[in-house]
């Protein structure tokens, strides 16, 4: 055991197929490694606690909103025969929560990789999804899997639901902004929301269709470098989202101003309802042009990612 450790992850982003993914459909995910969260873990000689913006105390008195994070310590704590071993953690994260970018997924990711150093054990990728789905399932109901495995990687994903996540090419020069709307983004609700849609509307059902292959084509446009085309499946792929119930009047009205101000394509990310979404635009003079544009308008955060500084696996030397 090591006298202190350190975990780390970074947000995520869905570029498209967010809610079809819940029905196989496949979807592109994005790593936006520079929104970081840390967990440090230290030796301590007695207690287990934490510390982290929410909560402040010890492991056993962790409130009710802190469940699924207490379930996967104790997880960890007894799958390593560590039950009792006492420790001080501490939990920093620059994602703001419930906008969609995974940030209870990557508290999950660098709280499993800072147990797994600290204790000195070997972990493999597949176990650290595995065990990220214990507060992920608690949380969010029936998660895909899709924000553990985007918030571990360092590369762009494409992820079908069940299926290893590939990593996939990127040959773009365009840029996206991340806009958050302040409003929390209500992911458990808006899945629960979209499978009552296909329970009772056989339109929902098409809509999941049309986001699928909207994910299908961007593939294409992503490795070819097609950024208007990118934007349009973006747009589309929004009034999908909007006809299955999951945008927001902010989330329209931001996109609106984004559009109106020259943007190739805009959509939600995420399970929406609130929360982020994400500008398509040809350079970074425009991108910043356009994060002005909505931080005026009232955005509280934004962030520009060039599209081209996501490198496929197969592109690192
Ligand atoms: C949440 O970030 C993405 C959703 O598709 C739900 C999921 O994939 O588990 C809405």
């Amino acid at each position: 055991m090591l006298k202190t450790a350190m975990g780390q992850s970074h947000a995520k982003i869905i570029f498209f197929g967010e809610h079809s993914v819940v029905y196989g459909q496949p979807a592109i995910c994005l790593p936006v490694s520079k929104i970081k969260t840390s967990v440090t873990i230290t030796a301590v000689n007695t207690g287990q606690t934490i510390q982290s913006r929410y909560f402040t105390g010890k492991l056993s008195a962790m409130p009710d909103s802190q469940t699924g994070i207490q379930l996967l310590i104790r997880t960890i704590l007894t799958e390593l025969k560590q039950e009792a071993t006492p420790f001080a953690m501490q939990i920093e994260s620059a994602i703001p929560a419930e906008r969609g970018m995974g940030s209870s997924a990557a508290t999950a990711i660098a709280i499993i990789r800072a147990f797994f150093h600290f204790f000195e054990e070997p972990l493999s990728h597949s176990e650290l999804l595995r065990l990220a789905d214990v507060s992920e399932q608690y949380i969010h109901g029936n998660p895909s899997g899709l924000d553990a495995a985007t918030t571990s990687s360092r590369f762009p994903i494409w992820f079908v639901r069940g299926r290893r996540p590939q990593t996939i090419p990127i040959k773009q020069n365009a840029f996206l902004v991340i806009a958050d709307t302040g409003i929390l983004g209500q992911t458990g609700l808006a899945v629960q929301y979209v499978k009552n849609r296909l329970a009772q509307d056989p339109q929902a059902e098409l809509a999941i269709e049309h986001l699928g292959q909207n994910a299908k084509q961007a593939r294409i446009c992503l490795a070819n470098g097609d950024a208007n085309t990118l934007g349009h499946l973006m747009n589309d792929t929004q009034k999908n989202l909007a006809m299955l119930g999951v945008s927001h009047p902010l989330i329209d009205q931001y996109i609106k101003l984004a559009l109106d101000s020259g943007a190739l394509g805009a959509k939600l990310t995420g399970g929406g309802m609130g929360g982020c979404l994400i500008v398509l635009v040809n350079n970074q003079t425009h991108a910043q042009k356009i994060a002005t544009v909505l931080q005026q308008n009232g955005a509280v955060q934004t962030w520009t990612e060039p599209l081209r500084s996501l490198k496929h696996k197969g592109d690192q030397r």
